[in-house]
């Protein structure tokens, strides 16, 4: 037995907004909080659009959608009776750790509380916590709703009942689990890191534009080109990620993050999210 019935997601951006839906099309009352109130209308609406699409495409049924709609809330506070957190906010170690603390504030001492963090320690966010041993991180990929793998990482204090209640978490939500020791990137994130780093470089260097990268990539087999994906994920959290990995690898040069990535963030062009990156999008 889990015990799990009731989840907070914390943030409602890319990610939050998909990993409450999965959460909910599995069944779990899901309350989904930001510090904006917008965030949270455009989570909601996001989706609600997500789930039309399956609708139209047969994959779900209209009833269905109305009760999966109906066990997600949005939420202003973190005081909400949950059983599981999954922290999904910015990319930035402060930012979480504040948030961590109001939670432990609020939630039972039974809740496990979880990181959704690409690149950030386990163990370093777990440090300032009053129970670090129901801490862990839970890493969904982008899309959440599409992307069947998690890992869960524990920390140096999370306790073996936590990491095996999070197994059977992963599992009831219809997804694949690998459990990670905490190191820079986990698993998956270190070793896709090249494929960024590399691309990034063919264009500092001038030999190919990210329209040609991506072109041969795709021609190679890759499902997305290096730059269309780094649009997708958000360029701001890529480049957090590379950071953080070459900072966790003591500025090991393979992992040096790029100019151009960095002026991407400054200019606030993040990708699909704030509708261009290395593309052009229409908002809607
Ligand atoms: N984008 C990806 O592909 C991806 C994949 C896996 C993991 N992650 C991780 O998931 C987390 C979220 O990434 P994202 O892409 O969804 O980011 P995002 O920029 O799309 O959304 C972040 C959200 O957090 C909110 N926020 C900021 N500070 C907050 C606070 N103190 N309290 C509550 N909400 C706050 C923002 O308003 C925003 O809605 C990051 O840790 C990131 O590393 C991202």
């Amino acid at each position: 037995m889990i015990n799990i019935k009731t989840i907070l997601v914390a943030g409602a951006g890319t990610m939050g907004q998909g990993i409450a839906q999965v959460c909910a099309q599995a069944g779990y009352k899901v309350f989904l909080f930001d510090v904006q109130p917008e965030s949270i209308q455009r989570g909601l609406l996001a989706i609600d659009k997500n789930l039309q699409i399956l609708v139209s495409k047969n994959k779900l049924k209209q009833e269905e959608l109305v009760d999966i709609a109906s066990r997600i809330k949005g939420t202003e506070t973190v005081d909400v009776p949950a059983d599981l957190v999954i922290e999904a906010i910015i990319e930035e170690a402060e930012a979480k750790r504040k948030l961590f603390a109001a939670i432990e504030k609020v939630v039972a001492p039974s809740a496990i509380i979880t990181s959704n963090t690409s690149s950030i320690p386990i163990t370093q966010l777990a440090a300032t916590l009053r129970h670090p041993d129901r801490f862990a991180g839970l890493h969904f990929f982008n899309p959440a709703p599409v992307m069947k793998l998690v890992e869960i990482i524990s920390g140096v204090a999370t306790e073996e009942s936590v990491m095996e209640k999070l197994k059977l978490f992963v599992q009831s939500i219809h997804k694949v689990s690998v459990v990670a020791e905490d190191a820079p990137g986990f698993i998956v994130n270190r070793v896709a890191r090249h494929y960024y780093v590399e691309a990034l470089k063919l264009v500092e260097e001038g030999v190919a534009s990210p329209e040609e990268v991506d072109a041969l990539l795709r021609a190679s087999g890759f499902k997305m080109g290096a730059f269309e994906l780094m649009d997708l994920i958000g360029i701001d959290i890529n480049f957090s990620v590379t950071s953080s990995l070459y900072n966790g690898f003591h500025q090991e040069p393979r992992f040096r993050p790029s100019r151009v990535q960095q002026q991407k963030v400054l200019a606030g062009h993040l990708g699909k999210k704030s509708g261009q990156g290395f593309y052009k999008y229409n908002k809607d």
